[in-house]
């Protein structure tokens, strides 16, 4: 089947880098105006686990989308004008957590990122213009206006669906490292051949890792990072003389705990996967617990 012609635009959007002035600037902005960190974490979704921008966006558009069915419905006006004024409203949120999410994006996904939100803000604009209409009682311009929103916003949806899916912009980017690494104790490394209190990169089965030692004890973590697959161990090690120690990563600063990989700090959401380690006889064996055993023919994929 063949892609719609639309494709071809938004890949050369991708490629537009007549946005990066802009994008820069935006996302400069960003960085200063949502902080602290803490505030950032959750618009991210870092309690939640995942991004919450999907799953806040659903409200104002469907708030406008019952409005835009009740707009052909006789003396349902109030109502829709009542969704028309919420969507608006609960558009907020939503927007503040996709800038968030947006500031900390590759810059071909920030290109994409960038016309969706300006569709968005038209979206919202044409809705705050479509309510004044409403409540002056211009019925039918509150329509029109109303349903060239709903257009906006399908058009920015679909923009949001090519930087969700086909760009990967809040997926786990390390979920496929299950699947890929044998069950089961794997050989590491002699211990003594592995610095102390430095992250190292080692590799086993064709999985990067990252290896932190501090004295008897190893602590390891796969070393793609989970937010858009950065590589952990060129990194800052944070508190390594502690019991704590934790990792940033290098490309959006990301936090995530050594012992047990959880994020600490956004953008990621999801957690490394962390290894389980043990020494025998002078050798430090890893195992993955949640690998999955035989799924996949994990040394051909390797
Ligand atoms: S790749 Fe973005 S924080 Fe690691």
């Amino acid at each position: 089947m063949k892609e719609l012609r639309v494709l071809k635009g938004i890949t050369r959007l991708e490629n537009a880098s007549a946005l990066d002035q802009s994008v820069d600037g935006l996302r400069e902005v960003v960085h200063r105006v949502i902080q602290p960190q803490s505030v950032r974490d959750v618009l991210h979704g870092v309690p939640v686990g995942h991004p919450v921008h999907p799953l806040a966006v659903l409200v104002p558009a469907g708030a406008w989308v019952s409005s835009a069915v009740l707009d052909v419905v006789p003396g349902t006006a109030q109502a829709s004008r009542v969704l028309v004024a919420f969507g608006v409203i609960s558009a907020i949120p939503a927007a503040l957590a996709g800038y968030t999410d947006w500031s900390e994006l590759h810059r071909q996904q920030a290109r994409v990122g960038l016309v969706h939100a300006a569709g968005n803000v038209a979206a919202i604009a044409l809705y705050t213009a479509s309510y004044i209409q409403r409540r002056r009682g211009r019925e039918f311009s509150g329509k029109v206006l109303g349903y060239l929103g709903l257009a906006c916003i399908s058009g920015s949806g679909y923009l949001g669906g090519h930087l969700a899916y086909r760009q990967a912009s809040g997926a786990n980017h390390a979920e496929q490292v299950p699947h890929r690494f044998p069950a089961g104790w794997q050989r590491l490394a002699e211990l003594d051949t592995i610095p102390e209190h430095q992250l190292t990169t080692m590799e086993v089965a064709g999985q990067p890792l990252l290896v932190l030692r501090r004295g008897q004890s190893v602590d390891v973590l796969s070393n793609v990072c989970t937010h858009l697959a950065g590589p952990l161990a060129s990194g800052e090690l944070i508190d390594g003389e502690t019991d704590n120690p934790c990792v940033a990563c290098p490309w959006h600063g990301s936090v995530f705990e050594l012992r047990t990989g959880e994020v600490v700090h956004g953008p990621a959401t999801a957690p490394q996967h962390r290894f389980e380690s043990r020494v025998v006889e002078g050798v430090v064996e890893v195992r993955l617990p949640n690998a999955v055993e035989s799924e996949y023919p994990v040394a051909a994929t390797v």
